[in-house]
This record gives C-alpha cells, sequence and structure tokens, in this order.
C-alpha cells in the first residue's frame, strides 16, 4: 500500500523551475520516505554533477561511497568509497568498501561491496574497524586489482596502519591481505644524516611529553616522529594511490601524527613498500591528499587537521614525485567561506576525465559525522591560470 506522506524525488522535482539541473537540499532520511521506487525511476538522468546535492544510482537509492577514489578500467570508471549507514555508528566501517561504476562519470551502477569488513571480531578489518579513503589500482603486471586503504583496528585513530587487499575482477570481492605500518627499517631519502638514526633518550622523553592528537601542536618536532616509527614503520592514515605514466605506483599519506606527508613508493606488484621514501611539507598538517598530473608537473590537492570539520584547503606542485614539492596556497576561490572551509569540503581524489584532453575533476567529501550516510559529495571542475596553477570556483551544476 502507498505511504500517503511519502516524498518522491518526482513530487519534488516538479517544485523546481525547469532550469534547475539539482535537486535542492532534501534530506536523506527524507529522500530514503520515497519508497515507490517506479515514480522514482528515470529522474537522475541528467548529465550533470550537482556538488552537495544528493546523487542516485541506477537503483534510486543515493550513492554510498565516501572517501572515495576512481579507476578507469576498460572503458567504466570504477568508484571506490566508504560505505557508511546512519548515525554515529557510520563513522565506523559497518559494511565495507562500496564500488559503483559508470562510463560517463554522471550516471552510476551499483557494483555491490567490494571488499567486506570481517564478521569475526579478531580480524585486522573487523566490523566497526575505522576504515577510510579506500583507492584502487591496477597492476599491469600481474593482472589484479589493488585496494590500499587506512584502516584502525578498534575504535580510535592510534593504529595508524595501511590495509591493502586483491582482487582478480575490478568489482571484487577483494581478498583482505594484511595491514600494517609502513617501510618498517628503511630511512626516507631525504631525510639528512644526522636524522638517519633512532631517537636519543632525551627526545623520547620530549615526545612523551608532547599531546600529539592529529593537529598542530605547540613545539612539534619536525624531525622526530619518522625516527621514533623507523623500527615499527612509519604511521598513514589520510591517503591515496597514484600510478605514473612508467607503471611506477606510490602510496601517499599522512603521517608522523599527521605533521609530515609522505610519498613511499609501491613494489612492482603493488602489494607492498619497495623501501624508497620521502618526507614531504614537515610540520605543515596536511591531510586528504588527492594528485594529478598535468603537462609533465605533479600537483597535490590537501586540506588542514580539523577531525570532520572542513578547513582551507591547499595545493602544491613538483617536478618529480619524490620532490621537491612546493605550496601553491589556497586553490579556492569565492567568498570568504569558500576559501576557508572548502565549499565545506574535503578533498579525496582528482578524476583526469579520460579522452578530454586537461579536464580534472576535483573529488571531495562534505563530510556529516553525526549522520554519516548523508556525507555529500562535492565535484568540481580543476581549473587553471594562465601560469597553469590550479583553482576551484562553486558550480552550483555543472558538466566537463
Ligand atoms: C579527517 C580525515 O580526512 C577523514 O578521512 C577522517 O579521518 C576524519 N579526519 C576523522 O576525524
Amino acid at each position: 500500500m502507498k505511504n500517503r506522506n511519502h516524498f518522491t524525488r518526482r513530487n519534488f522535482l516538479a517544485l523546481l523551475p525547469a532550469s534547475a539541473f539539482c535537486l535542492a537540499n532534501v534530506s536523506h532520511s527524507a529522500m530514503l520516505q520515497a519508497e515507490n521506487t517506479s515514480e522514482m525511476n528515470n529522474t537522475s538522468q541528467l548529465n550533470a554533477f550537482c556538488p552537495g546535492e544528493l546523487w542516485y544510482d541506477n537503483n534510486n537509492v543515493p550513492i554510498n561511497a565516501h572517501g572515495g577514489g576512481m579507476l578507469y578500467h576498460e572503458g567504466r570508471y570504477y568508484w571506490f568509497g566508504e560505505h557508511k549507514i546512519e548515525g554515529d555508528a557510520g563513522n565506523y566501517a559497518q559494511v565495507g568498501v562500496h564500488c559503483y561504476s559508470s562510463t560517463d562519470l554522471y550516471h552510476w551502477q551499483d557494483e555491490g561491496i567490494a571488499l567486506k569488513v570481517s564478521e569475526n571480531p579478531k580480524s585486522d578489518i573487523a566490523k566497526g574497524c575505522i576504515l577510510e579513503r579506500p583507492k584502487v589500482i591496477y597492476c599491469a603486471k600481474t593482472k589484479k586489482f589493488v585496494m590500499w586503504f587506512h584502516l584502525e583496528v578498534g575504535q580510535n585513530y592510534s593504529s595508524a596502519r595501511s590495509g591493502v587487499a586483491v582482487a582478480d575482477s575490478v568489482t571484487g570481492p577483494y581478498r583482505f591481505i594484511e595491514s600494517k605500518r609502513i617501510n618498517a627499517g628503511f630511512w626516507p631519502q631525504n631525510a639528512p644524516g644526522q636524522f638517519k638514526e633512532p631517537l636519543h633518550p632525551e627526545e623520547t622523553e620530549y615526545l612523551k611529553k608532547l599531546s600529539l592528537h592529529g593537529g598542530p601542536v605547540l613545539g612539534y618536532p619536525r624531525d622526530m616522529i619518522f625516527r621514533r616509527d623507523f623500527f615499527g614503520g612509519q604511521m598513514a592514515r589520510d591517503m591515496t594511490l597514484f600510478v605514473d605514466d612508467d607503471g611506477k605506483a606510490y602510496h601517499i599519506y599522512s603521517s608522523e601524527e599527521n605533521g609530515v606527508l609522505h610519498v613511499a613508493q609501491l613494489s612492482d606488484d603493488y602489494l607492498s613498500h619497495n623501501g624508497s621514501w620521502v618526507r614531504i611539507f614537515p610540520g605543515r598538517f596536511h591531510e586528504a591528499p588527492a594528485i594529478f598530473k598535468k603537462d609533465g608537473k605533479y600537483y597535490l590537492f590537501s586540506s588542514g587537521c580539523t577531525g570532520w570539520a572542513p578547513n582551507a584547503a591547499r595545493v602544491s606542485v613538483a617536478d618529480s614525485i619524490m620532490g621537491e614539492w612546493k605550496e601553491l596556497g589556497n586553490p579556492c576561490r569565492g567568498s570568504e567561506e569558500d576559501k576557508n572551509l572548502t565549499f565545506r569540503s574535503q578533498s579525496t581524489y582528482v578524476i583526469p576525465v579520460i579522452g578530454k584532453e586537461n579536464t580534472f575533476i576535483f573529488m571531495a567529501d562534505r563530510w556529516n559525522p553525526k549522520n554519516a550516510i548523508d556525507g555529500r559529495y562535492v565535484w568540481l571542475p580543476i581549473q587553471f591560470d594562465a601560469d597553469g596553477t590550479p583553482y576551484l570556483e562553486w558550480k552550483d551544476s555543472w558538466s566537463y
């Protein structure tokens, strides 16, 4: 029987002027009440991105792939992201990594859960863990799909591990291999000689007195934490992956209590790290790295460290992925709020649009930690200055 109070997307569309591309800010739960799917079919056939608005898959269900990444493979885009549930519980991994596919980036087909959390409480990826920012790359050498993600074993952010899973088919199922800290026993390539030694006792004492909470801290020691973690491996939280034109793959992550970004090369099969890594921007506290390459230069979007709350984005450039990296400032243009809060979002990935030269999409999350499933996606076109510097401007709706 039909619920008289139900609110369908079609009802809502009828209220909008014909020129409006995107749904206004309807709450997720209101939309979930829309139960008559036949009424909702064929209402999402818009060839436009509507940043911050609800975005539906082929089943008319809101896309659930937060902190996501994109893989283009054999003519289709695959969007992998954190499947979240309602409420605060959704900030923990209750389901796994969701996958969607598309040929045009506007219309998405649900491909199901690519990596499931484990029902075994002893597993590193036990249901209720923190599993964030999954990214998938294809290894041409092994013909396997490799997923890396930020993993916290348990419900706080102290383990700062990286998880890796592998699949024969792009949509999965992905088989969890292991989680670990990174590059134990390897010094960074760009550390001066005097720092290539473990901490001295007085440095250990100094560190113990600091309250390191993942954000900027007075007296943050720029050159101690990677030495503290030399034997056990480096911390890794927010992360992304990048495969360069020569097939070499890199893992870029916030490390050293979030105070330093690391760029670490993966092994040839992409399943581990090969010991070659650099530290960039020590003491600058970058999160949410999202990288792309244009005209031989590498560009990196990132954010500051303010938990789920948005802050001002940053963009950086390098001629080589292993550096030197240089910060170029805040890429956002618009109102003070747009600039200070990155359009109320935080970067997660940059999508190169295949077949469209110099066309890149800034992919970001507008988190909603009180009702995690209702986090929104903010996708904006990356624009370029006359000197090639990338910048971002708000668009209510746009197409590439
Ligand atoms: C910001 C990060 O970018 C997110 O992925 C998540 O880890 C939150 N912090 C948690 O506060």
